[in-house]
């Protein structure tokens, strides 16, 4: 999927999705190089606090001005939050493919930004 699907037309937001996905890479990076499993957490840790600041400032964006379109993002955002929780219990897992859980969260992400957050903000900025 290219960032192109992912667009939303709200700049700010469009940064903050590429931010996301660099931090998953990163994420990723750090498993590939077989780090210690603190290194590991601590890049989980620093994407799972952008993720909860990202989704707090999408709800605010949109509480002004479609208090609906907040409420969807909300129950949306609830949902990721526990796949992450869900994603730190398998980087914990020894026998656990990382790579293919974190994959699997990405896929998650896409599916959120291409399918909630892609159409609430098009439509919130004017630009659907
Ligand atoms: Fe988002
Ligand atoms: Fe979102």
């Amino acid at each position: 999927m290219s960032f192109e699907d992912l667009r939303t037309d709200n700049p700010l937001i469009d940064t903050e999705h590429k931010n996301l996905h660099r931090m998953l890479s990163s994420l990723q990076a750090v498993i590939a190089a077989g780090r210690d499993m603190d290194v590991i957490l601590e890049a989980f840790m620093v994407m799972k606090e952008r993720m909860r600041l990202h989704c707090e400032a999408e709800e605010d964006y949109a509480r002004r001005i479609d208090p609906r379109a907040c409420e969807t993002l909300r129950a949306e955002h609830k949902r990721l939050m526990a796949e992450i929780d869900e994603l730190r219990t398998h980087l914990t897992e020894p026998s656990v493919d990382r790579q293919a859980a974190v994959e699997h969260f990405l896929t998650s992400l896409e599916r959120h930004d291409q399918q909630i957050d892609v159409p609430i903000f098009k439509r919130l900025n004017g630009t659907a």
